[in-house]
C-alpha cells in the first residue's frame, strides 16, 4: 500500500489505474479506524478494482469548542490496519494541502434543507463543512465510486443530494452500520465514554430498535413514539438532542399512511463527554423478520 500526502501524486496514480480500465473506489475517513471503517474498505474492494482511503481530520466540520484538537489521531495503527485490508492507496493530506489559502472566505458546498435539520440544527455549519471537504476530496482523488456508512445516515443523504444536484460523476454507495456485540454502533467517539457510560450506551440502540419494531408492526403515532423514546433515553441517563422518525428517502417529516419500509428512526444523545448518533431503517427490521 502506498501512502501519499500530495494531491498531484494521488491524482496521477488514480488516473494511471483508470487508464488501464480499473475501477477506483474511495473511502473518506477521519482516521482512528475501527471495524466500521474497515467494512467500508471491504465493501469498496468488492465493488472496485483499486481502493483509495483518505485520512483527514477536517477542521471545517468542527464548530469552535468541539473536539477538533482532541480528535484521536492514530496514523501508524490506521496505516497498519489498511495494509492488512489490502487497501491500495492511503491519502493523508495536511490541512495546508487541503486548504492552501487558509480557512477564510472559502468557496463552500451547501446542501440546503437537509443540512439544517436533525444533527444540523445542533451543529450549525457541520454539514457544509462535510459537503465541502467531500467535494474537495472527490476533486482531488477523482474516484469512480465512494462508500459511506449508513451509521451517519444524514451525512450519507447530504452527500447523495450534493452529488445529484451538482452532477458529480461519482457513484455513492451506502454500507450497513457496524455494531459492537451489544448493539452500540461503532464510533471513534465511543472512546470518550467512561466504563459506566459504556455500559449504558447500548440503551440507544435498544430504544431505536423498539421504535422501529413498533413501526414495522403498524404503529403510526409518530409523536407518541418519539416522546416515548426520548423518555426511555433520558431515564437511561442520556441527554437526547432529538429522537425522530423520518422518511428515509429525504429525511422529511413522514405522513401516517407511509409504508414502514419508507421510514427511518434517528437519534442523537449526549452521554458524558460523547455525543452518540445512531439510526435504524425500518426496512432492515422488516427484512430480518421475513
Ligand atoms: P468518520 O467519522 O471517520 O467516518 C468515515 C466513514 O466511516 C463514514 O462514511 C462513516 O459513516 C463510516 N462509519 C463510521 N462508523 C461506522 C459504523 N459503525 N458502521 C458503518 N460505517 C461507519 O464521517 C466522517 O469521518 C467525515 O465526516 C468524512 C465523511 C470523512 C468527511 O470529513
Amino acid at each position: 500500500m502506498e501512502t501519499e500526502r500530495q494531491i498531484d501524486a494521488v491524482r496521477a496514480q488514480v488516473r494511471a489505474w483508470q487508464s488501464q480500465g480499473l475501477k477506483v473506489g474511495f473511502v473518506p475517513t477521519m482516521g482512528n479506524l475501527h471495524e466500521g471503517h474497515l467494512r467500508l474498505v471491504r465493501h469498496a474492494r468488492r465493488v472496485s478494482d483499486r481502493v483509495v482511503v483518505s485520512i483527514f481530520v477536517n477542521p471545517t466540520q468542527f464548530a469552535p469548542g468541539e473536539d477538533f484538537e482532541s480528535y484521536p489521531r492514530t496514523m501508524e495503527r490506521d496505516s497498519e490496519l489498511l495494509r492488512e485490508e489490502l487497501a491500495d492507496l492511503l491519502f493523508n493530506p495536511t490541512v495546508a494541502e487541503v486548504y492552501p489559502r487558509g480557512l477564510d472566505h472559502l468557496a463552500t458546498v451547501h446542501v440546503p434543507g437537509l443540512s439544517e435539520i436533525l444533527c444540523g440544527a445542533y451543529r450549525p455549519g457541520h454539514f457544509t463543512g462535510v459537503a465541502t471537504v467531500v467535494c474537495k476530496l472527490f476533486n482531488m482523488v477523482v474516484p469512480d465510486c465512494a462508500v459511506f456508512g449508513r451509521k451517519d445516515f444524514q451525512q450519507f443523504q447530504v452527500i447523495r443530494r450534493m452529488v445529484t444536484d451538482l452532477n458529480m460523476p461519482v457513484e455513492i454507495i451506502g454500507s450497513p452500520t457496524a455494531r459492537e456485540y451489544d448493539g452500540l454502533a461503532m464510533s471513534s467517539r465511543n472512546a470518550y465514554l467512561e466504563p459506566a457510560q459504556r455500559e449504558l450506551a447500548p440503551a440507544l440502540y435498544r430504544c431505536l430498535r423498539r421504535l422501529a419494531e413498533a413501526l414495522a408492526a403498524g404503529e403510526r403515532d409518530f409523536g407518541m413514539l418519539e416522546s416515548d423514546g426520548w423518555r426511555e433515553l433520558a431515564t437511561a441517563g442520556m441527554l437526547p438532542d432529538y429522537v425522530s422518525i423520518r422518511r428515509r428517502a429525504d429525511l422529511s417529516e413522514p405522513v401516517p399512511d407511509l409504508p414502514a419500509n419508507d421510514l427511518v428512526v434517528l437519534a442523537a444523545v449526549h452521554l458524558g463527554r460523547a455525543r452518540l448518533i445512531d439510526n435504524i431503517e425500518v426496512a432492515d427490521i422488516v427484512t430480518e423478520g421475513s
